[in-house]
């Protein structure tokens, strides 16, 4: 599945104050909320439309609506959330699930501490959210569960993602489209992506170290 970069100009525009190191908290998030938006409708562009009949107050007409039930949303904590609430507003039907990851620090693998999905992922298509595709165990992690779940037309929506996330992630879920804000040159050490926007998660909830 091809990596979908969504080149909008507000969207990069965002993204690069979203980067800034000196962007507060309540600005990142209410930029990361912008963005959502932004973003949310990228990726719903091609949602199947059905025909309603409904009365205008002035005449009768034949409409378009979404034929399927809303997509349903799922969010990998914490920083998920941060994309979540955008998400929401543009999707105010949509069901939402929520999966919790955390890293063995000795086996180095992803360990499910939360998972809490819709019963019906089967008849929705399914947009999983984290702003960044870093090592892209944690997000292949995640949506293998939420396939075991049930859900069988995924797509991942995220801000930032290095080359060697996607490829991770790709390999894993070759039926799952990426959809990214920007492809970053890599990871350095600590497995942050460069030049990336540091830890989402501490820059939206403000429990950077200073
Ligand atoms: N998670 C983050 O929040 N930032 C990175 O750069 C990598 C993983």
């Amino acid at each position: 599945m091809p990596l979908c970069l969504i080149e909008h100009p507000l969207v990069q525009d965002k993204l690069t104050r979203l980067r800034r190191r000196d962007t507060p908290s309540p600005d990142f998030r209410r930029l990361l909320h912008e963005i959502a938006l932004l973003m949310g409708y990228e990726v719903t562009r091609d949602l199947e439309i059905g025909r309603a009949f409904i009365h205008t107050p002035v005449a009768p007409m034949e409409a378009p609506i979404l034929a399927r039930p809303a997509p349903c949303l799922v969010s990998i904590l914490r920083a998920g959330n941060g994309l979540l609430a955008g998400l929401m507003d543009l999707l105010p039907e949509s069901p939402v699930g929520h999966v919790g990851l955390f890293r063995d620090e000795v086996t180095l693998q992803p360990v499910q501490y939360y998972f809490n999905v819709p019963h019906d992922l089967g008849e929705r298509l399914t947009i999983v959210t984290d702003p960044m595709l870093a090592t892209g165990h944690s997000a292949a992690a995640a949506v293998t569960r939420i396939k075991e779940a049930g859900a069988r037309e995924i797509r991942f929506l995220c801000l930032v993602a290095a080359p060697e996330g996607v490829d991770v992630f790709s390999e894993a879920h070759p039926d799952v489209p990426v959809h990214a804000a920007a492809l970053d040159k890599g990871l350095n050490d600590q497995g942050y992506i460069v030049p990336g926007l540091g830890d989402a998660g501490d820059r939206i909830y403000g429990t950077v170290e200073p």
